[in-house]
C-alpha cells in the first residue's frame, strides 16, 4: 500500500490496495491515521458491491444510516445512494449540498466520516470539493477567531433563511419538528487535537444571539476563509474511486456543473462520530 500526500493541508491518495479483501490489524490503523492526518483520502482502483463498499467503510469505524430513508438502499439502509435522477417534487434539479458545508450537523451525533464511491459518472464535470476548515480556522486573524470561539450554532432541517436552491426546502422546513440540535461553530478534533470550523449553513436556522439573516452572512464570510486553493482539494471522480473525508476537520460541496440528462449516481455511507466539542 502506498500513502502519497496530495497537497499540504488536505488530501491523501492510497494506492496498491484492494479493500474487499481481508486486511491486518496494523494496515488498518495505518489507514484510519493517514485519514485524521490528511483529512480525506482518495482510495483508487476498487471494485465494491454495495456490500464490499458498505464493509471497506466498517474499516474506519460504526456505520450508521442516514436518517432520511428516502436516500437509503431498500435492502441495505447502511448504504445509501447519491443520485442525480433525483428531483424535487415539482421535477425540478436538486441541489443536495451545493454549499459547503458539513455532514448531518442537525443530528446530536452526527458522522465523523462520509465516504463516497462512484458507480456512474457524467462525461464531465460533477467534482466533490473538499477544504480544510482547520487550516481555515488558523488562517482566521486572531480577534475574529476569538470572536467565533465559543458561539454556537442552533441545528434543524432546513434553516429558515437557508440560502438553498431546491424547490423542496419549505416543504422540509415543515416536515422539520424535531427538537433543534446546538453544535459548537469551532469544535475541536479528538483524533488530531486540531480546531476547526464546524457548520452546515442549511442546516442552520441561527447562531444563538444572531438573526438568522446575520447567521448566514457570517458563515458565508466564513466559507471566504476557509475555501482558498491552498486548503482545498476538488476530486474529480474517477472509476473505482473511494473518497473518505474527516467532517470534523473539513467542509465539503458537490458541483451541479455537468449535464443534468447524464447521471451521476455514487453510494454513500457514514461512519457514526462523537458528540461535537
Ligand atoms: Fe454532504
Amino acid at each position: 500500500m502506498q500513502i502519497a500526500k496530495i497537497s499540504e493541508h488536505i488530501g491523501a491518495e492510497v494506492t496498491g490496495i484492494d479493500l474487499s479483501q481481508p486486511l491486518d490489524e496494523a494496515t488498518q490503523q495505518q489507514l484510519y491515521r493517514a485519514l485524521v492526518d490528511n483529512i480525506a483520502l482518495v482510495i483508487r482502483d476498487q471494485h465494491f458491491t454495495p456490500q464490499q463498499f458498505l464493509a471497506a467503510t466498517r474499516l474506519f469505524g460504526e456505520s450508521m444510516q442516514d436518517e432520511d430513508a428516502k436516500y437509503r438502499m431498500p435492502d441495505l439502509p447502511f448504504v445509501g445512494t447519491v443520485d442525480s435522477m433525483r428531483k424535487n417534487k415539482d421535477g425540478s434539479r436538486v441541489y443536495n449540498g451545493e454549499r459547503w458545508h458539513s455532514d448531518h450537523t442537525n443530528q446530536e451525533f452526527p458522522p465523523k466520516f462520509t465516504t463516497l464511491y462512484a458507480v456512474e459518472l457524467p462525461d464531465n464535470g460533477g467534482a466533490t470539493n473538499l477544504a480544510s476548515s482547520k487550516a481555515g480556522f488558523e488562517s482566521l486573524p486572531e480577534d475574529f477567531r476569538k470572536r467565533i470561539d465559543g458561539m454556537q450554532t442552533v441545528n434543524v432541517i432546513v434553516g429558515s433563511a437557508a440560502r438553498s436552491k431546491n424547490s423542496d426546502r419549505k416543504k422540509w422546513q415543515q416536515e422539520g419538528t424535531r427538537k433543534p440540535v446546538i453544535q459548537p461553530l469551532v469544535r475541536t478534533n479528538p483524533d488530531t487535537g486540531g480546531k476547526a470550523i464546524y457548520f452546515h449553513p442549511n442546516k442552520v436556522e441561527n447562531i444563538v444571539g444572531m438573526t438568522p439573516e446575520d447567521t448566514q452572512d457570517l458563515l458565508d464570510e466564513l466559507v471566504g476563509y476557509v475555501v482558498r486553493p491552498a486548503f482545498t482539494y476538488v476530486h474529480k471522480w474517477r472509476r473505482g474511486d473511494m473518497l473518505i473525508w474527516d467532517n470534523r476537520s473539513a467542509l465539503h460541496k458537490a458541483e451541479f456543473d455537468y449535464d443534468p440528462a447524464q447521471r451521476r449516481l455514487l453510494y454513500r455511507c457514514l461512519v457514526k462520530g462523537e458528540r461535537p466539542q
